[in-house]
């Protein structure tokens, strides 16, 4: 088999840079370990930027998006059993985003990419990826039980961060930044309205809590669990108590409980791997880098990379020129250390580490006063929050 893109992974970053290529006229084919219904249904991100928004609706995928998207114009922040706001238009020159989950986003990306795009094929697992540094680089890759090549001029590695293509980047050109925290999210999914209509970021002593939703009648909750939690150690009813512990204000605001139809547990950890290319192998979203969930950044930074490797590859056909896939390791990493530094900080201001001293709470809750307290502190928040722009792909 022979194509232009080869695309390892259909999450967000592979089946976004197919349809802009397929846009493009570029052709490219995806290969995905999995089956259909298990990309489609695997509970993760829920927020997009305004950025990611932008490129959805440019890229044709945004038209349920936009019908049964909710537009979130702040987050709450709640410490101290108090309340405060975080403005996200007023801040930012009206920027805001959107709440709309990663399944529906990929449910929309692989019905456009199977009614007109270039071939998807699920069960199709990358072995290898041969020859990045060549002119001829190929994934060596197993379907229907049989091994096969898939010849490329160029590969995109968007096969997350348990994936092959990373492994393609010899040893001695690889650096690698990574940080573990000793904590997860234990994230359950319940069939009751969300109890407050924008999102509820908590510091509590006990840890930190996170109210979300997926629609108008689903909640999507999170809760700080020590690192190596199982979901079946949490019961229904400890989950729920312990959320209303950690969302308890002085101004009676109840939290409405119901059926949990989901648990899970998700490690948090830190990770860039540079350089994002090497030769002909773009790595993107996931495959290079993992963002701790609390600032909502990961999927919106797969966006980002894909938004960039397909404007390089376009540049490349229209022009014959390389320069834009030369730099795009140096730009997608300018954003990823942004995303990187704004999600450390996210996750360092509202999770209570197991070994935290009385000094470090203290300053915990000096910084959380800051923000409640200052235009220009939340305005910082705000304007990362809400995404740096993003150019629009051609
Ligand atoms: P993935 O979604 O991991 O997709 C990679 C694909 O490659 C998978 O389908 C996988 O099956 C496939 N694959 C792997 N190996 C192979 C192989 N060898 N051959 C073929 N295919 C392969 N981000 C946000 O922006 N906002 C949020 O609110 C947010 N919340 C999150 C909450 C949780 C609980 C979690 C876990 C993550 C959250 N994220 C969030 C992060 C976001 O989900 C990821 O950053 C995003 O999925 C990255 O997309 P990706 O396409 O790079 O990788
Ligand atoms: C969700 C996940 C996040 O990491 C976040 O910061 C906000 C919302 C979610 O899954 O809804």
């Amino acid at each position: 088999m022979r194509t232009t893109v080869g695309i390892i992974g259909a999450g967000p970053a592979g089946l976004l840079l197919a349809r802009l290529l397929h846009g493009a006229g570029i052709d490219s084919v995806v290969l995905e370990a999995r089956d259909r219904a298990y990309v489609e249904h695997r509970q993760r991100a829920g927020i997009l930027e305004q950025g990611t928004v932008d490129v959805l609706r440019a890229a044709g995928a945004g038209a349920r998006m936009d019908r049964e998207g909710l537009r979130h114009d702040g987050i709450e922040l709640r410490f101290g059993r108090r309340r405060h706001r975080v403005d996200f238009p007023a801040l930012t020159g009206g920027r805001s985003v959107m709440v709309y989950a990663q399944t529906e986003v990929c449910k929309d990306l692989i019905a456009l990419q199977l009614a007109e795009g270039g071939p998807l094929l699920f069960g199709a697992e990358a072995l290898a990826v041969e020859g990045a540094g060549t002119a001829t680089p190929r994934v060596r890759f197993r379907h229907q039980g049989r091994e096969d090549v898939l010849e490329c001029d160029y590969v995109a590695g968007c096969d997350g961060f348990w994936g092959v293509s990373r492994a393609a980047v010899p040893a001695e050109v690889s650096r690698v930044f990574e940080r573990r925290y000793p904590f997860g999210w234990l994230g359950v999914l319940a069939d009751v309205p969300p109890s407050h209509d924008e999102l509820v970021y908590a510091r509590h002593d006990r840890g930190f809590a996170l109210l979300s939703m997926r629609s108008p009648s689903v909640s999507r909750l999170y809760l700080q669990v020590p690192e190596g939690t199982e979901p079946e150690e949490w019961s229904d009813e400890d989950v729920w108590r312990e959320l209303e512990r950690r969302f308890e204000t002085d101004d009676g605001w109840t939290l409405a409980r119901g059926p949990l139809t989901q648990k899970s547990v998700t490690p948090m950890r830190s990770f860039v791997h540079e350089p994002m290319r090497h030769g002909r192998l773009f790595l993107a979203g996931d495959a290079a880098h993992i963002v701790p969930p609390t600032g909502a950044k990961g999927l919106n930074l797969a966006v980002g990379d894909v938004v960039t490797l397909a404007r390089a590859l376009v540049h490349r056909r229209e022009t014959g020129s390389a320069a834009l896939l030369d730099a795009y390791s140096e730009t997608c990493l300018r954003r990823v250390w942004q995303a990187e530094r704004f999600s450390y900080d996210m996750t360092t201001l509202l999770h209570r580490a197991p070994d935290a001293t009385a000094f470090e709470d203290r300053l915990q809750l000096a910084r959380l006063e800051r923000i409640a307290s200052s235009r220009a502190a939340r305005t910082d928040l705000a304007e990362a929050y809400t995404g740096f722009p993003l150019d629009l792909p051609r």
